[in-house]
């Protein structure tokens, strides 16, 4: 099924701190509002590399940078672009839908944590700009 819009948004999480440290913990119907199907993390991303350039059909996912921080720069389906900074264990970003993505600025301990609702699915991918962009009309 492809959902013909986009939603991105970001959620906070609680953190359950104390003289020890922190702890976030992430539950399903939640703080995550899909069943999880699969959990892939990016971590040591070499200076200057930038991931993602892709748009998901269907699929629903939750971004979390455990460690360090990344820059996601966005464009939904209806032309709406922005950048939201992950740099915190306590802050997810919410994707769903049609919605361009891609990943810049990893800093050097960056660990991003991506949370979604189904297994691995080339086809579920539109990895060309110029298809994303076909499918507005
Ligand atoms: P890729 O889609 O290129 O990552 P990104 O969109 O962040 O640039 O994925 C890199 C490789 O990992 C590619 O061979 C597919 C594989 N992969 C899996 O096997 N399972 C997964 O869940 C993901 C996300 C990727």
């Amino acid at each position: 099924m492809t959902i013909n819009k986009s939603i991105i948004r970001q959620i906070r999480f609680n953190s359950h701190g104390d003289d020890r440290g922190e702890l976030v913990a992430l539950e399903i119907a939640k703080e995550i509002p899909f069943d999880v199907k699969r959990v892939y993390y990016i971590f040591h991303t070499a200076k200057g590399v930038s991931r993602g350039f892709h748009v998901h059909r269907s699929l629903k996912q939750v971004l979390v940078a455990v460690s360090g921080s990344v820059r996601v720069h966005y464009e939904c389906i209806n032309g709406q672009r922005g950048e939201v900074i992950l740099s915190s264990p306590t802050c997810g970003l919410y994707i769903e839908g049609l919605v361009w993505r891609e990943l810049h600025d990893f800093s050097s301990d960056a660990v991003l944590l991506v949370i979604a609702d189904k297994i691995y699915d080339e086809g579920d991918y539109i990895r060309s700009y110029d298809n994303f962009i076909l499918e507005k009309k």
